[in-house]
C-alpha cells in the first residue's frame, strides 16, 4: 500500500478537519501511510505531492467556493503542471463541509477533475450530518488506500 496525503482547509469549527481525520483513519486501517496537511497551517509543497501515490482534498464552503488556501493549492498545481512536473493523474478522494449551502462541491470537483482521477463519490458534511459524513469518509479512505499503490 502506498502513501496518501490528505489536504484540507479547516479554520472555523473544525468540521472539515473532523472528516479529514475520518478519511485518514480509513486509509491507515487499509494499510496506507497517511500524512495530513491543513492548508490553513501550511502550504502544500511540490515535494509533498510528488511523494504521494494518492491524495484526498477537502474544503469548507466559503461563499459557495473552495477556501482560499485550497484555491492556492490548485493554482500551484497549474504552475507545476506547466513546468512539466509529474503531478497529474493520481487517484483523489474529495470531501467538503458547509453551513447549509454546499455549492463548493462544483468548484472542488471542477478543479480536481483537471488534475486527478476521482475515487468514489464526493462526501458532503452538512450542519446536521456529521456522523454520516464521518462514516462515508472512513469508507472513502479505505477505498482510496486500495488505489494508492
Ligand atoms: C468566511 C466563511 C464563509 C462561509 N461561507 C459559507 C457559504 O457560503 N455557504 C455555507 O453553506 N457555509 C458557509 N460558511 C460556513 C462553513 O462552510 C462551515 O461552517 C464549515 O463547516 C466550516 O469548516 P471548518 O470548521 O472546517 O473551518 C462560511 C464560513 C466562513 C468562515
Amino acid at each position: 500500500m502506498g502513501k496518501i496525503i490528505v489536504i484540507y482547509h479547516s479554520q472555523h469549527l473544525g468540521n472539515t478537519k473532523e472528516i479529514a481525520e475520518a478519511l485518514a483513519d480509513g486509509a491507515r486501517e487499509a494499510g496506507a501511510d497517511v500524512e495530513k496537511i491543513n492548508t490553513n497551517e501550511r502550504r502544500v509543497t511540490l515535494d509533498d505531492l510528488m511523494n504521494a501515490d494518492a491524495v484526498a482534498i477537502g474544503s469548507p464552503d466559503y461563499y459557495g467556493y473552495v477556501a482560499g488556501t485550497i484555491k492556492t493549492f490548485f493554482d500551484d498545481l497549474y504552475l507545476w503542471d506547466q513546468a512539466g512536473k509529474a503531478v497529474t493523474g493520481k487517484p483523489a478522494a474529495l470531501f467538503y463541509s458547509h453551513g447549509g449551502g454546499g455549492t463548493v462541491k462544483q468548484s472542488l470537483e471542477k478543479f480536481a477533475s483537471r488534475y486527478f482521477k476521482q475515487v468514489g463519490e464526493t462526501v458532503e458534511r452538512g450542519p446536521s450530518d456529521a456522523g454520516e459524513a464521518k462514516k462515508k469518509c472512513l469508507a472513502l479512505g479505505r477505498e482510496l488506500a486500495q488505489k494508492a499503490v
